[in-house]
């Protein structure tokens, strides 16, 4: 144990205070698991490839170039879910993967399953600014973890913003409806799928490595997607979420909520075959989100690239066209300075800060009323629950569901670099942003607090002046 790691001991890291306690993780215990991974689903992949072959590497990299030159074009996906079930019966492999992501465990409730599942869209302005933020843009500073994604070129700046949906595609998905999330359903297969695909990405990382030893440093970096970085990735979903997203935008979910949250991607974790004990309880579940910020967060060069990469690429877009000045002060708000300065993103003025506030402020009055009237909370959640996978899943951001393929094939001498060229969807730089929005939010809550301010100090001077009547 190193003095870090004395219980009591206060820490302070990327502008985030905590304690350290007997739940957190000491260093030496994460070591190993940065070597350890999912190795049931690489054997059933090796099965299923034997069944149904995948693209070659040079047709999936056409199949991209394809979809590079016309965003709206999706190459035609092979679905491993479907090849898994259909095949379970004929192999020991395929059997046993099947089994173990059909059972169900003995801790899963399945009523707070469906209550976790709401929690998102209570909170979902926040949750998906806290996300976008912290998750996507913050989470590029694990430094090992962005050595995966650059080689996958997924955050190059043409196909970022298509693969940032596809993420969200598969959280609303999983939080569609309770059948949705149980076996068998679009949530639970997309699941099943994404574990497919990680298997996929580091086969083939590892694979180059056999050759190419200076490819990836696997000492250094650990083996792609393993026990450790799956961790983190459920956390930035969920505990992230709870402990410091929605906080630093000053939403607080309630205790119970938690609890159902986090139980939601304990399950969750079960699926995608990440180790489940770190979400036993939202109380360890945070200690490892503790530990996790202090040793594996370190932006690197990479991390700025593929950080400024996912700014530039969201810019002036639909459907909220903010602007890069919005982007740059959303990520410090959301990860704090010293994280954005690591990560060589933008400082700008105080009229972002203020379009900021406004959009905290607004969120915070819209799920701090719906929560507090039942039947407003119902019709909110159902709101929002259409309305994103309306637009994200099946408009014309995705253009129908994803089957999570294997689309971005790593290829020895690639990774991806700093792009300025950004292509941009035809629609790009509306008239109206939701800054405008932001900025009235901003306007009514400081005039709300002068009123509050101002009522406050006239009560106050009536009360004293009473007071000094009934003492005379
Ligand atoms: C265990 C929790 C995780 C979940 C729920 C998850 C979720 C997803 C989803 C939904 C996709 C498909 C959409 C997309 O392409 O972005 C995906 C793909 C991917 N994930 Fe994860 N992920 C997790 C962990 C990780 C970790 C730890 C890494 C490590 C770098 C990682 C690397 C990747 C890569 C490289 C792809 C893209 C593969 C491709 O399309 O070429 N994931 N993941």
């Amino acid at each position: 144990m190193s003095p870090e790691e004395t219980p009591g001991l206060l820490h302070t890291v990327w502008n985030y205070d905590f304690k350290w306690t007997e739940d957190h993780v000491e260093a030496d215990a994460k070591q190993p698991m940065k070597y350890t991974y999912d190795t049931l689903a690489e054997q059933a992949l090796e099965r299923l490839d034997l069944i149904s072959p995948p693209p070659s590497t040079s047709s999936a990299r056409q199949a991209i170039q394809k979809a590079e030159s016309d965003q709206s074009t999706q190459p035609a996906q092979r679905d491993l879910y479907a090849l898994l079930r259909d095949n379970a019966g004929k192999d020991e492999v395929l059997a046993t993967l099947w089994e173990e992501v059909n059972r169900v465990p003995e801790w899963v409730d399945w009523e707070q399953i469906e209550r976790g599942q709401k929690v998102f869209y209570r909170y979902a302005v926040g949750a998906l600014t806290g996300l976008a933020f912290q998750g996507l843009i913050g989470g590029m500073a694990s430094n090992r973890v962005v050595e995966t994604l650059a080689r996958t070129g997924g955050f190059n700046t043409k196909i970022a913003r298509h693969r940032f949906f596809e993420t969200f595609q598969h959280v609303l998905e999983c939080t569609k409806s309770l059948p949705d999330i149980q076996p068998g359903g679009a949530g639970h297969a997309s699941t099943v799928r994404v574990r497919l695909l990680h298997a996929s990405v580091r086969r083939r990382i590892m694979k180059l490595i056999e050759t190419r030893p200076q490819y990836y440093d696997h000492q250094a970096f650990g083996t792609p997607i393993n026990d450790l970085d799956c961790i983190q990735a459920i956390g930035t979903y969920s505990s992230n979420l709870l402990f410091l997203q929605l906080p630093r935008q000053k939403i607080y979910p309630r205790e119970q909520e938690i609890d159902d949250y986090i139980a939601l991607f304990r399950y969750i974790a079960h699926i995608v075959g990440t180790p489940t004990d770190a979400y036993e309880s939202p109380k360890k579940a945070k200690a490892w989100m503790e530990s996790i910020m202090l040793t594996e967060i370190d932006p690197t060069e990479t991390s700025k690239i593929l950080a400024n990469n996912i700014i530039k690429c969201l810019e002036d877009t639909p459907p909220v066209y903010l602007s890069k000045e919005f982007l740059e002060v959303g990520s410090r708000w959301l990860n704090g300075k010293d994280l954005c300065d690591g990560l060589g993103i933008g400082n700008p003025g105080y009229y972002y800060w203020a379009l900021m506030a406004g959009q905290c402020w607004l969120s915070k009055v819209v799920a701090y009323t719906a929560r507090a009237i039942p039947w407003l909370d119902e019709l909110q959640i159902s709101y929002f629950r259409q309305l994103l996978y309306r637009y994200i899943v099946e408009g014309d951001t995705l253009g129908g569901p994803s089957k999570f393929d294997f689309k971005y094939v790593p290829t020895a001498g690639q990774k991806t670099t700093y792009e300025d060229d950004v292509p941009r969807p035809a629609e790009a730089k509306a008239a109206f942003s939701i800054e405008t929005v932001y900025l009235y939010a901003f306007v009514v809550g400081v005039l709300a607090m002068m009123l509050m301010g101002g009522l406050g100090l006239k009560l106050s001077v009536g009360l004293s002046r009473g007071l000094v009547g009934v003492v005379s």
